[in-house]
């Protein structure tokens, strides 16, 4: 029989090996731990099982196989973990839809293609070699340029498009891939790029899916008024400038583990920051941030620090990006930056007051009292109602009421009015983002993978039940000790886990257990490995003790039910009945004694 693609890709990669190149995995008897990256913590109870190729987090409970490891880490759905893992195993994925599917991987080709043109403009020509001189002035690196795939994009209407068709690209498709367009005119096509530095833009997958192009230096000075600082590409089948954000492909990890983004306007803050070992930074190329933007970044931190260009009068993209950030329950801090200067600017001037920047970043609370204080007068009435228009609409947005009382606690004081009244002006403002909650519970973008169901939810048995079964996997011989009578005290699940050990763990490879089961067995297996008994614990004792626990359990149960139904005869008046059940009651309370002085 074929093997599916998943099982294709399982056989090719070995999961310590896919996980290793996300996180520094260490050493840990047959298996490997580090600190989860999907919870902040110490001590590290994320283990990996070479053995089993699953993966699971002691601390927070996630857990899975490869797949899942990735959608978790990249914040991507399934299909693009599995595109990202066939990529990474060589294996060929058979397309649903071969017509869109053909066509989205030529665009891909197409941007690639044009990517390592670019790139070998800006090595090789005379104008492409300005251009690097350029970058290289602004401070970059050889290796950021390389790392970011910088280019050049020649002065010329059809270098790049005969380029492309010399390949057996057709022109309509380059027009899709957002690199030439097509005049209105005389219908024909021309390159979108011309004479400009080269920023590709990637997916999460790094694979190249836009551009940015920059203005060349010469041509700034000129400065024709016509012409753009930035020529990007359009939404394609690829690309969509509200869903992507620059740098997050390089810098998502780093996000994680320092548990906060930096947030800047230009790619070339985003490279410069980068570069200077700040490697958790996006940029939002020059718009502000969707929702669909935060909502991914939430899956990474949800702690944002801002180095927007910052002007708090007037409805700008900024301030509408941070109140909805703030909505959506992001913790923001504002870098303030030194007065015309931008990330790149700071970075390059001295990497240590970047430093000091990011560490004073200020609360918004701080950043906008500051700003407004600074700039109206709070002790004339226009003053007073300038500062109570600027931050009525802002504290309208915070979502924490604690929070929001705070402030309002601040401006009261401030205006040397009652908290009251500031609370009453607050309700004739529209909110922001009226009627929509957002949790982190919201399901359509949090992937959480839970342990598999059956002891998540644990009552007092199953606890029970899934220490004995560690017990079991640890030390097969216990299973042999239970007799057949135990069986009726065990739910059925925890019976196949123990006709598992009794049975399939020798050479059955054949089982007959659902994958559900598997996955619980597999689980169990794993956690038993992690867990190790304090020296000197007594096992046979352990044992018995979970055994008698159980049976108390059960015993306890059995007596509530027989009340019940003993309640229930009683009113049909069946003394039969009556009679039958409390002779059971008896014996099962007898038991029950014995149980509990035994
Ligand atoms: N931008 C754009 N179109 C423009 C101007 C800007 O798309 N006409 C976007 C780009 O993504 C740019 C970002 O806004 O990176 C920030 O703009 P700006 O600060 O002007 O550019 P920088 O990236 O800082 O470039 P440089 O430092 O080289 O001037
Ligand atoms: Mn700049």
């Amino acid at each position: 029989m074929l093997n599916s693609p998943i099982d294709e890709i399982k056989n090719r990669l070995d999961i310590v090996e896919v996980i290793g190149s996300y996180i520094k995995l260490e050493k840990a008897g047959a298996n490997y731990r580090a600190p989860c990256p999907f919870h902040s913590e110490k001590k590290p109870s994320f283990f990996v099982s070479p053995a089993r190729q699953i993966w699971h987090c002691f601390g927070c409970g996630l857990g899975g196989d490869i797949f899942k490891f990735v959608m978790q880490i990249d914040g991507v759905e399934f299909g693009d973990a599995l595109r990202i893992l066939a990529e990474k195993a060589g294996v060929e994925l058979k397309r649903s839809d071969p017509q869109l599917n053909t066509e989205k991987r030529r665009l891909f080709e197409i941007c690639e293609l044009s990517c390592r043109f670019f790139e070998k403009q800006l090595e090789n020509s005379s104008s492409g070699k300005k251009a690097k001189d350029y970058l290289l002035k602004r401070g970059l690196t050889e290796e950021s340029i390389r790392k970011w795939r910088l280019g050049y994009a020649p002065d010329r209407w059809d270098s790049l498009s005969n380029f492309l068709i010399s390949r057996g690209y057709e022109r309509e498709e380059i027009e899709k891939a957002g690199l030439c367009v097509k005049s209105e005119k005389n219908k024909s096509y021309y390159d979108r790029f011309r004479g400009r530095i080269m920023f590709p833009i990637f997916n999460l997958s790094s694979q190249v899916i836009g551009f940015g192009g920059r203005i060349s230096e010469d041509r700034e000075k000129i400065s024709k008024s016509d012409e753009a600082k930035y020529v990007n590409t359009p939404n394609t089948l690829l690309y969509d400038k509200s869903q992507v954000l620059y740098g997050l492909n390089k810098a998502g990890i780093e996000i994680r583990k320092k548990d906060f983004c930096i947030l800047v306007e230009g790619y070339m803050d985003a490279i410069m920051v980068y570069q200077a070992g700040f490697e958790n930074v996006v940029a939002a190329s020059g718009t502000g941030l969707s929702e669909y933007q935060l909502k991914i970044l939430k899956r990474y931190s949800t702690n944002l620090f801002t180095a927007f260009d910052m002007d708090i009068a007037g409805d700008s993209a900024t301030k509408r990006s941070i109140n909805l950030a703030q909505s959506m329950g992001f913790n923001i801090k504002i870098i303030v930056m030194p007065n015309d200067m931008d990330p790149a600017d700071v970075v390059l001037k001295d990497s240590n007051l970047w430093q000091d920047l990011v560490k004073n970043a200020k609360t918004i609370h701080d950043f906008y009292f500051e700003k407004i204080l600074s700039r109206f007068d709070k002790t004339t009435l226009e003053g007073k109602k300038d500062i109570y228009r600027s931050l009525l609409p802002i504290i309208k947005n915070i979502p924490d009421k604690i929070e929001q009382t705070l402030w309002i606690k601040d401006l009261a004081d401030i205006l040397n009015v009652k908290e009251e009244d500031i609370a009453e002006e607050l309700k004739k403002i529209p909110s922001l983002t009226n009627d929509r909650s957002y949790n982190t519970e919201d399901g359509s973008f949090d992937i959480m993978i839970k342990e598999p169901n059956f002891f998540s939810s644990k009552t007092k048995k199953e606890i029970l039940e899934e220490y004995l079964a560690i017990i079991f996997f640890k030390f097969p011989q216990y299973v042999n000790l239970l007799k057949d009578g135990d069986f009726q005290i065990f739910s059925p699940r925890f019976i196949q886990v123990v006709d598992y050990l009794k049975n399939n763990n020798i050479s059955n490879q054949e089982n007959n257990f659902s994958s559900e089961y598997n996955d619980l067995i597999q689980h169990l297996s794993f956690k038993s490995e992690i867990i190790e008994f304090d020296v000197g614990t007594d096992i046979d004792n352990e044992f018995n003790r979970c055994l008698k626990e159980i049976k108390i359990l059960n015993v306890k149960d059995k007596l509530n039910e027989i009340g019940l139904e003993l309640k229930k005869a009683e009113k049909e008046n069946d003394f039969i009945r009556i009679q039958r059940l409390l002779e059971e009651f008896n014996s099962y309370s007898k038991y029950l004694c014995d149980l509990e002085v035994s």
